[in-house]
C-alpha cells in the first residue's frame, strides 16, 4: 500500500481536522502518500483529490499548515451529503476514480449516512475502507462517543451559562433547543451538566399536551413564592417535535396568573463549530492512528469505536479503541434510532429516574 485517501462526509463536526491531521502524520511516518478528497463522496465521484503529503529528500512529510489546521473546527476538506453516492452508479464511478488514482485504502470520517456509504463502497468496490465516527449527535452505534460530541456539549453548556445570567436578571424561564437530530444525547448530557430544571427528549415520547402540561407546571412550581428561584432552564432536544418558540408562547399563555416570561433560544449551527475540545482532539488523533494501522493490516469494512468501558469488538493497538464491522455498527445505529437499542433504553430510564431531581 503506497497511497491512501481520507474524506469527511455529512455534517461537519469539530475534531474532524484533528483526525485528518493524525491520518496524514501517521501515513507520512509510514512512508505512505496521503491524499484528501474534497467535499465528501461527491469529490470522490468527481476525482477531486488534493495531496496532503509530499516527498522530500528525508522522506514523506505532511504538507505545510497541518499543525495549525488540526486545531480548528469544521473540516479543511469540505463536506457534503451526496445524493449521487446513494446510487450504485455513483459508487462505481467513485471506485473507478480511486483505482485510477492508485488509492489503496480510504478513511471515511462521518456519521450514520457516511458509514452506510463507506460500507457499500467497501463491499461493492473491493477497496479497503475504514470509518471513524464523526457527528455531534452521538447517534452512532457501537461507540461511546464520536468526534465532535464533546465540543458541541461544551458549546451548549457555555451558551446555557450565558442564558442563565440574563434569565436570572429578569426572573425568566428559557426553553433552549439543542441539536441531535432524533437523538436526545446532547440534550440529556447538557441538562445534567448545566443542572437544568427539565429536559425534553425524543427517547421519552410525550404528546404535545403532555409536554405543555409538564413544562408549565414545572415553571409554576419553580416560581412559587416559597422557592425563591430566579430562573428556569429547560433543555429541549430538536427531535422533540414542538417548536421552541411555539412552546414558550403557549406556556406563557398558561402562566398569565403568575405573569412569568418564557423565552426560547434555538442554539442551531453554533453547536457544530468552534475549536475542538482537548477530548475531541485526543480521540480524533488516536482514532486516526488506528485507522491507518488497520488499513496497513489489510482490514476493511470496519469502524473504529471509542469504548470507555470495553464491550466486545476486536482489539486494536489502543486499549480504548475497538474495531467493529460496519454492518454491526449500522444495525446498532438503526436500533438506537428506533429506540430498541439497550443504549437508548438505558438513557431514557436514567432520565426518567432523575427527572424529579432536576426540577428541585
Ligand atoms: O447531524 C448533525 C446535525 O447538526 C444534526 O444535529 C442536525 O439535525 C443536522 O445536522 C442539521 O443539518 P444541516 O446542517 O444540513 O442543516
Amino acid at each position: 500500500m503506497d497511497r491512501i485517501a481520507v474524506l469527511t462526509s455529512g455534517g461537519d463536526a469539530p475534531g474532524m481536522n484533528a483526525a485528518i491531521r493524525a491520518i496524514v502524520k501517521v501515513a507520512a511516518a509510514d512512508g505512505l502518500e496521503c491524499v484528501g478528497v474534497e467535499r465528501g463522496y461527491d469529490g470522490l465521484i468527481d476525482g477531486r483529490f488534493t495531496p496532503l503529503t509530499r516527498e522530500t529528500p528525508s522522506g514523506m512529510v505532511p504538507i505545510r499548515g497541518f499543525q495549525i489546521n488540526g486545531n480548528t473546527g469544521g473540516t479543511m476538506l469540505g463536506s457534503a451529503r451526496s445524493d449521487r453516492f446513494r446510487d450504485p452508479t455513483g459508487r462505481a464511478t467513485a471506485g473507478k476514480q480511486m483505482r485510477e488514482w492508485g488509492i489503496r485504502g480510504l478513511v471515511v470520517i462521518g456519521g450514520n449516512g457516511s458509514i452506510q456509504g463507506a460500507h457499500k463502497l467497501a463491499v461493492e468496490q473491493s477497496i479497503p475502507v475504514i470509518a471513524l465516527p464523526g457527528s455531534i449527535d452521538n447517534d452512532i452505534g457501537c461507540t461511546a462517543s464520536a468526534i465532535g460530541v464533546d465540543t458541541a456539549l461544551n458549546t451548549i453548556v457555555d451558551a446555557c451559562d450565558k442564558i442563565a445570567d440574563t434569565a436570572q436578571a429578569h426572573r425568566r424561564a428559557f426553553i433552549v433547543e439543542v441539536m441531535g437530530r432524533s437523538s436526545g444525547y446532547l440534550a440529556m448530557t447538557a441538562a445534567v451538566a448545566t443542572a437544568a430544571d427539565g429536559v425534553l427528549l425524543p427517547e421519552m415520547p410525550k404528546t404535545r399536551e403532555e409536554v405543555l402540561e409538564s413544562t408549565t407546571s414545572m415553571i409554576q412550581r419553580a416560581f412559587a413564592t416559597d422557592r425563591h428561584k430566579s430562573q428556569v432552564l429547560i433543555i429541549k432536544a430538536e427531535g422533540v417535535e414542538y417548536g421552541a418558540a411555539e412552546l414558550a408562547k403557549e406556556i406563557e399563555e398558561r402562566l398569565v396568573d403568575i405573569k412569568a416570561d418564557v423565552r426560547a433560544t434555538v442554539l442551531g449551527h453554533v453547536q457544530r463549530g468552534g475549536r475542538p475540545s482537548s477530548f475531541d482532539r485526543m480521540i480524533a488523533g488516536r482514532m486516526g492512528l488506528v485507522a491507518v494501522e488497520s488499513l496497513l493490516e489489510g482490514r476493511t469494512d470496519e469502524m473504529v469505536a471509542w469504548q470507555a468501558t470495553i464491550r466486545g469488538g476486536e482489539k486494536t493497538s489502543d486499549p480504548q479503541l475497538r474495531l467493529f464491522p460496519m454492518e454491526q455498527v449500522l444495525t446498532e445505529t438503526e436500533a438506537m434510532a428506533d429506540g430498541t437499542s439497550w443504549v437508548v433504553e438505558w438513557r431514557a430510564q436514567r432520565m426518567e429516574a432523575i427527572h424529579g431531581i432536576l426540577a428541585h
